[in-house]
């Protein structure tokens, strides 16, 4: 025998041995611990309307739940898609159920649908996130922690008896891997019984051709295995909405009113309302609930670890630790940060020397235009230093001119002034 098989008998767990009790001890009662346990802890599920505007999405729900939810009609003016979760707390007998229904307003109104998707798939993911950022605190409160995944998906198909349009392809498309969707016709009244056989056909053949996974009830317990393959075969299932109740006999039902008839949502002769109640709310929501967790959640949550470094073994199937994958997180995040730090530093060196390049022919301008300056200005301030001696000159000289007039014409004046009185002289003579 080889050693390692050796090992693996050594390794192996001993097979628990059957014994039979001598009386009751109790433990038959676990289930009903189990019960009265999420009886009493309360149930939430998250529903998310995807479908156009005004094509029936506030109506059914109201109708699934024989409630009136308040709800806001939707314009045909949004700018992209929008999430708006509303929570109720419903009760039925003692059961509490905290029920989240999500509408994607404006779903299909825009002129460019090319991301369309993309707010949907976005909000799926965050809540995901959510419940992920909380699975990995410390200090984790998962037991009364307001989960707020999307639990299943209810797709509004128009009913045009021709085909799916490329959008709600591509959006089925797109969140299949995310959500549990159940496709259905919405305000099937409005297309014929004949033409609502080709049209689900129809549906499903596009479905598969263009590989959408759309949520099949599970075929897997006995005591459902029945009827959820019975349903299976009908979708998508075909359903009025309508809180109108209108009397049909002696009894009142809810039904919608024509000028040729009347239509009631809860005769299966009508539509497939029944049948889309039933399987929600009465036969699967559990399994809808447990697919979210353990195929949607698994795989978002799978994905993001595996992004964020952890593995489960490596190639000799040896596990790893969190330990050690968080050391080599944190040394690869370490040495990321220090090249980063490094880059920074040398940029910022070679920022600086530019800079200083930069002011030092600056400062070599300034000073050539300095000396320059100084230069003009010495030209000009010799310029007029001549012009001062010039001027000084000029003053000079005619201050010897004006000397000279003045002493020429003291000389006149005093001739002049000795005249007068040589002609008396002279007078006195005659
Ligand atoms: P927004 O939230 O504004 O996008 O609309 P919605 O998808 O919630 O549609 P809503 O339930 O407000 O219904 C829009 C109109 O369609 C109303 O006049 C409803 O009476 C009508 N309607 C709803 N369900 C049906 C149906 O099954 N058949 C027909 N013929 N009309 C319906
Ligand atoms: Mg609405």
């Amino acid at each position: 025998m080889a050693a390692t098989d050796l090992e693996r008998i050594s390794n192996a767990e001993p097979e628990p041995r059957s014994l039979s009790l001598g009386g009751h001890v109790g433990f038959d009662s676990l289930p009903d611990q189990l019960v009265s346990k999420s009886v009493t802890q309360g149930f939430s599920f998250n529903i998310l309307c995807v479908g156009e505007t005004g094509i029936g999405k506030s109506t059914l729900m109201n109708t699934l739940f024989n409630t009136t939810f308040e709800t806001e009609e939707a314009s045909h003016h949004e700018e992209s898609v929008r999430l708006r979760p509303q929570t109720y707390d419903l009760q039925e007998s003692n059961v509490h159920l905290k029920l989240t229904i999500v509408d994607a307003v404006g779903f299909g109104d825009q002129i460019n649908k090319d991301d369309s998707y993309r707010p949907i798939v976005d909000y799926i993911d965050a809540q995901f996130e959510n419940y992920l950022q909380e699975e990995l605190k410390i200090r984790r409160s998962l037991f009364d922690y307001h989960d707020t995944r999307i639990h299943v998906c209810l797709y509004f198909i128009t009913p045009t008896g021709h085909s799916l349009k490329s959008l709600d392809l591509v959006t089925m498309k797109k969140l299949d891997s995310k959500v549990n969707i159940i496709p259905i016709i919405a305000k099937a009244d409005t297309i014929s019984k004949s033409e609502l056989h080709k049209f689900k056909i129809k549906i499903m053949g596009e479905l598969v051709s263009n590989g959408v996974q759309i949520y099949q009830f599970p075929t897997d317990d006995e005591a459902v295995a029945e009827i959820n393959a019975v349903m299976n075969a009908h979708l998508p299932f075909a359903v009025v909405g309508s809180t109108e109740e209108v009397k049909v006999g002696n009894k009142l039902v809810r039904a919608r009113q024509y000028p040729w008839g009347v239509v009631q949502v809860e005769n299966e002769n009508h539509c497939d309302f029944v049948k889309l109640r039933e399987m929600l709310i009465r036969v699967n929501m559990e399994d809808l609930r447990e697919q979210t967790h353990s195929r949607h959640y698994e795989l978002y949550r799978r994905c993001k670890l595996e992004e964020m470094g952890f593995q489960d073994s490596d190639g000799d199937s040896q596990p790893f630790s969190l330990q050690e994958t968080y050391e080599a997180k944190r040394k690869e995040f370490l040495s990321e940060l220090q090249r980063k730090e490094e880059e920074m530093r040398q940029m910022f060196v070679n920022k600086v020397k530019e800079t200083e390049l930069e002011l030092k022919e600056k400062e070599r301008e300034l000073h050539e235009k300095f000396e320059h300056l100084k230069r003009i200005h010495q030209e000009e301030k010799r310029k007029v230093e001549e012009k001062r001696r010039e001027l000084e000159e000029e003053t000079n000289a005619f201050n010897c001119r004006k000397a000279a007039m003045e002493a020429l014409q003291s000389q006149a004046l005093h001739a002049t002034s000795q005249q007068p009185l040589r002609k008396d002289k002279d007078k006195k003579k005659f």
